[in-house]
This record gives C-alpha cells, structure tokens and sequence, in this order.
C-alpha cells in the first residue's frame, strides 16, 4: 500500500504495535489453531482495518495504547473471513502465498477460522463494553450475510449494479464501517460520532472496493502487473457487470457461464478486457466510487478537527487517486 508520506509516517509509527499486539494473540492460540493463523495473519496483509479503527478512535480523542487489542482483534476477524472464503472460493492463492487449505487441509482450516474468530470475539469482551460487542458481532453477521448473498446472487443470470453494490457491502463494508465505529465507541460512544463514523466506514469500504476492481482493468504497464485478474479467476466485477449490461439476454447467460466455469480462452478474455478497456467500464466503476467517497467526505466534515481527522482525509484521496 503506498501511502501518502504523511499517512505513511503514522502508520509506520502505530504498526509495530499492532502487530506485537496481534503476535501476542497468536501466541496465545491453541497449538493447532496457531500455525494456520500465523500462515494467514502473517501473510502481508495491509492492516487497513487495525489502522482506520486506531485514526478513529485518535480523531475522538482516545489515543490510548488500550486501543491495539481491539484493532487486532478486527484484523482477526478479517483473517478468519479469508480462511474461509477462500475455501469458498477453491483459489489456490492468497497474497501470493498458498492457501491455508493447501496447506493445512480444509478442515483444519474451517475450524481455524472458527477458532480465529471466537478468539476476536474474546478480546472484545474482555472491554466489558456490550455497545463494542454489539457492534463487531454486527459485523460479523453481516459479512456472513453477504458472503451468502454473493453465492445466491451468482447463480443467477443477471446480476445488477444495485445487487453488486449490495454484496460488496456485506463482504467488506461492514467489516470496515465497524472498523471505524468500534474506534469511536472506544472513544467516548457519542452518538452524533459514533454514527458519522458508520457512514465513514461504509462508504469508504465499499469505494474502496470498485477503486479495486476498477484496476484489475487498468493497465499499469511499468509495474508489469496483469490485467483482468478477477476475469480470469471468474469474478464478477462493476466492469464486468456494466459489460455484461451490453449483451442481449441469451448472449449473457451464455457469455456468464463461461466466465464463472473459467471456461473463456486467452483470446476471449483479451478481447473481453479490451472491450471494457475501450468503452472505458473500468473507468465507470471508479466514477461510481465518487459517489461514495463524498458521501465519507462528509461523515467526516461532521467530526472536530484534529490529526487523525486530516489523516483520515489522506486516506480517501489515496482511495480516490490509487492507481494501482
Ligand atoms: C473476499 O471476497 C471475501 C470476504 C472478504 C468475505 C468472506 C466472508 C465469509 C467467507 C463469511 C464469513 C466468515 C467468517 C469467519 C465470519 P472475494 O472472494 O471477492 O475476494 P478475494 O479476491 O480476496 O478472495
Ligand atoms: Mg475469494
């Protein structure tokens, strides 16, 4: 994650206590549980969940080290939601490293996940704060309920923007919007706050997300990184849907099953890409981001001034400008 120098600075300041923080739960994992946990947890994720909980919990005024459990903890979480999902998923990969069911095997990983994710609930109790509780097992129940959406809803044909939307909230948007809400609970639980928080999370989270699937259309020729990655692996995206949009109803169901049997020849996912690349769908998908980062911009105008308030303003333009 190449981060703007002053976002850099701080987070190269908060991280070395996230992850003792983190390494300090792993070693208190059962001997089972840990080695497909640290597989995971120490795979190179970006910390982005710990970091927007630590800004916002700041931005309120808490800057207490009391903080670092509870960003760990959604870092766990997210772990968990990655050890199974990719099970879902069958992919082989996970940030470039095998996936822990290759490596483990399934069903160590499933329960490992589990345990993982009992474990995050642990710390958050151990606050003795039911509004945190509340707040992470919400999240975590939406997730599961967007992980859910996103197997019925790809069954289908037809897929739409607003169902698409839908689904990437609940994969990774409520994860993040809780990210940011528990910081504030931490903080003092104002409620004017504590919900200019929810509405900074989410649209965050989800512009996030089309930024990101915007650039596995986008070339980035000096870094040599693929295109079309999520075509490839049967995926289907904001480009890919707006592309979709374009065919009649037949030529869809048939193009569709293709994609998500990974069925399309070199020559097919070339042209595919080359035709959202020209009608410049990727770029739509980036549009749409807008929407949402006003949206964060706003929830965030509402809060008083302070470092993590800026720093949190560093963190939308990178969104907005991201280009790879
Ligand atoms: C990744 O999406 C998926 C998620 C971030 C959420 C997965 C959620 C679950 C499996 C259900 C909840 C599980 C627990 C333990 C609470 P993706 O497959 O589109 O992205 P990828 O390329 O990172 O795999
Ligand atoms: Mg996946």
């Amino acid at each position: 994650m190449k981060l703007q120098p002053e976002l850099q600075e701080y987070f190269q300041g908060v991280l070395p206590n996230i992850e003792a923080c983190i390494q300090e739960q792993l070693d208190s994992l059962n001997s089972y549980v840990f080695p497909v946990a640290s597989h995971v947890l120490g795979s190179g994720g970006k910390r982005l969940r710990p970091l927007l909980c630590i800004l916002m919990a700041g931005a309120m005024g808490h800057r207490e080290a009391s903080v670092y459990p509870l960003a760990s903890a959604l870092e766990l979480v997210h772990s968990a939601t990655l050890l199974h999902d990719d099970i879902l998923d069958n992919s082989e990969l996970r940030r470039g490293e095998r996936a822990a069911h290759l490596v483990f095997g399934m069903k160590e990983t499933i329960l490992a996940g589990d345990a993982l994710l009992a474990h995050a609930n642990k710390i958050v109790a151990d606050y003795g704060n039911p509004d945190l509780v509340n707040c992470i097992s919400e999240a975590i129940s939406s997730t599961v309920t967007g992980e859910i959406l996103e197997i019925q809803k790809m069954r289908q044909p037809n897929l739409s923007q607003a169902e698409y939307l839908d689904i990437i909230k609940g994969k990774t948007g409520y994860l993040i919007q809780s990210s940011c809400e528990s910081g504030a609970i931490l903080a003092g639980n104002r409620s004017a706050e504590r919900e200019a928080s929810r509405q900074l999370g989410l649209n965050l989270g989800v512009a996030f997300q089309l930024v990101d699937d915007a650039l596995d259309y986008s070339p980035a020729p000096d870094l040599g990184k693929p295109m079309g990655g999520d075509l490839r692996e049967g995926k289907i995206t904001m480009p890919l849907i707006h592309f979709l949009q374009e065919l009649d109803a037949e030529q869809r169901e048939r193009f569709l099953t293709r994609v998500k049997d990974k069925a399309l020849s070199e020559k097919e996912l070339e042209e595919t890409m080359r035709c959202i690349r020209s009608r410049e769908l990727h770029i739509r998908a980036r549009e749409e981001a807008e929407t949402y980062l006003q949206a964060a911009y706003q929830a965030l105008a509402s809060l008083p001034e302070s470092r993590e308030k800026s720093l949190l303003v560093r963190m939308l333009e990178y969104i907005r400008t991201r280009d790879y």
